[in-house]
């Protein structure tokens, strides 16, 4: 007996022993931080720089996660894949937050994209997803995608009519079109050439409206200032900063409020379309008029810009390079003949979905994601992330990791041939960011840019202007201009607008 007290004693010892001298390790290593100066941190070395692309080049030095000091703000950021689906997947519950700065608060309250991960966000993804971007429902509005693409190819015919030798500036065309979808489809109809506003007391042209919707408060909206980083002086007024975000906030509030009153004047009369206002006037009755507005504003802005952005970009790389616009042209033709490609067809064009990926790759139209906010102590790639900190998403850096992509700076449309991407997967980059907030427009986004491109290349070659600017940044800050010259076959199609 006594001996095997001796024993227990023993291995009881050797284990505290062990324990004492080899404890387990909790705390992983420190998190690489980029260096700054004391009281502001790293702000001076963001100043006049372009986030996304100073977040990337530091991923290069400290690896794909580091922490930066933003005046009182700690933020980690983070730049690869791995590491973002463990922030954005794994470790979800600890990260649900949102993290906004006073443009946001002022420009971008009760939208989806900046609330924190709660009921009303539930509902408010509910709602659009059943009625505007799901599957079932981007069905019902179909007729709206095709009129899209016929005007948008009817224009460039009229364009290579009239004017052969002068470059046709893109974004202009698509603009207007992807604007008035958006339109149709949020609030059933388009805006015309004008409309007055009453609560501003002026008439505004619709590319007024557009500036006023979408433009300005996107601009605005990414906006930071001083404040945003010490908290504790957001008593100190920075009144030229306050009255430029409240005259964007107050132009949207009343064109919203102008476009909302009169389409709800023909619900009661009983006249219903299928569109996202009318859904929410029926399905979401416990929301607040705000809270309705800034629902179908966010539909507006977010889905003209990014797609926008997306089209441009391919078809100015398309345009650039030849080869891979021959490619292309030869696969469609091959698949099509000489009928106008459409949405189904989407899956047997492999080189299309390829030129999809890597402009999303190379450009993503949301390049870093909407700030997070850490709200319980959790682990992120191996290093311990304390409650309080700030989380911010570099989808471009993601993107871009030498680690991840061969040549990341080149567009090479290739790259997504290789047997190792799986043709139906959506997420191939992380454009679309991911998880519970991963974006609900990404099947839209996907069936409108890849229609686009695909009627734009059947119907016509495109030459980039000698001289076009290049830029390799989202958003792009100059269009481009390019030469089209209509191909054999094709027909053009009527603009309806
Ligand atoms: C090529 C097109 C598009 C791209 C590249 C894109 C990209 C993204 C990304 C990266 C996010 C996640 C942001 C974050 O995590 O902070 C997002 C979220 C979102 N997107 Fe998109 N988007 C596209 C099209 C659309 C369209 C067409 C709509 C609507 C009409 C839309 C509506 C939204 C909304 C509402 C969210 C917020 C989702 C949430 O927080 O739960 N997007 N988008």
């Amino acid at each position: 007996m006594e001996s095997v007290i001796t024993l227990v004693i023993g291995f009881v010892s050797i284990i505290t022993i062990l324990k004492l001298y080899f404890p387990r390790r909790t705390s992983s290593s420190t998190i690489p931080v980029v260096p700054g100066i004391p009281l502001i941190g790293n702000l001076l070395q963001l100043k006049d720089k372009i986030p996304h692309q100073i977040f990337a080049s530091w991923a290069e030095i400290y690896g794909p996660i580091y922490s930066i000091k933003a005046g009182a703000s700690t933020i980690v950021v983070l730049n690869s894949t791995d590491v973002v689906k463990e922030a954005i997947v794994t470790q979800f519950s600890s990260i649900p937050k949102r993290n906004r700065t006073y443009a946001m608060i002022k420009l971008a309250n009760n939208i989806m994209i900046t609330s924190d991960s709660n009921e009303y966000h539930k509902m408010a993804r509910r709602h659009v997803v059943t009625s505007m971007l799901g599957a079932g429902a981007l069905r019902r509005h179909r007729a709206h995608r095709d009129t899209m693409m016929n005007n948008i190819v009817g224009r460039l015919q009229a364009h290579a009519k009239e004017n052969p030798l002068k470059p046709v500036n893109f974004r202009l065309i698509f603009q207007t079109e992807i604007f008035g979808l958006a339109l149709k489809q949020a609030l059933g109809t388009d805006v015309g050439p004008s409309k007055y506003i009453e609560g501003l007391g002026e008439t505004l042209t619709r590319d007024e409206i557009f500036k006023v919707l979408v433009l300005d408060p996107l601009s605005g909206g990414i906006k930071v200032e001083w404040r945003d980083f010490f908290p504790y002086l957001r008593w100190v007024p920075n009144e030229s900063y306050e009255m430029h975000i409240g005259r964007i906030e107050k132009q949207r509030l009343e064109v919203m409020k102008t476009l909302i009153e009169e389409q709800q004047k023909r619900i009661f009369t009983g006249e219903g379309i299928n569109c996202y206002l009318d859904w929410l006037m029926s399905e979401g009755k416990t929301l607040t008029n705000t809270q309705m507005s800034m629902l179908i504003w966010e539909t507006i802005a977010a889905g003209s810009a990014t797609t926008l952005q997306t089209v441009e970009w391919a078809m100015h790389e398309l345009a650039k390079h030849l080869k891979y616009q021959d490619d292309l042209y030869r696969e469609i033709k091959k698949i099509c003949g000489n009928n106008k490609y459409t949405e189904e067809q989407f899956s047997e064009i492999t080189y299309l979905s390829a030129v999809f990926h890597e402009t999303l790759r190379k450009y993503p139209a949301l390049p870093v994601g909407s700030p997070r906010y850490v709200h319980e102590d959790t682990q992120l790639g191996g290093y311990d992330i304390p409650a309080g900190t700030q989380i911010i998403i570099n989808f471009y850096g993601c993107n871009m990791n030498k680690k991840q992509w061969d040549s990341p700076e080149k567009w090479k449309p290739e790259r997504f041939l290789d047997s190792k991407h799986d043709p139906k997967d959506l997420y191939k980059t992380m454009s679309f960011g991911g998880g519970k907030r991963v974006c609900p427009g990404a099947l839209q986004g996907l069936s409108i840019t890849c229609t686009a491109i695909a009627r734009c290349i059947q119907e016509f070659k495109w030459n980039l202007e000698l001289g076009t600017v290049e830029e390799d940044i989202t958003p792009k800050l100059s269009p481009s201009l390019a030469i089209i010259t209509p191909r054999e076959n094709s027909e053009g199609g009527e603009c309806t607008l």
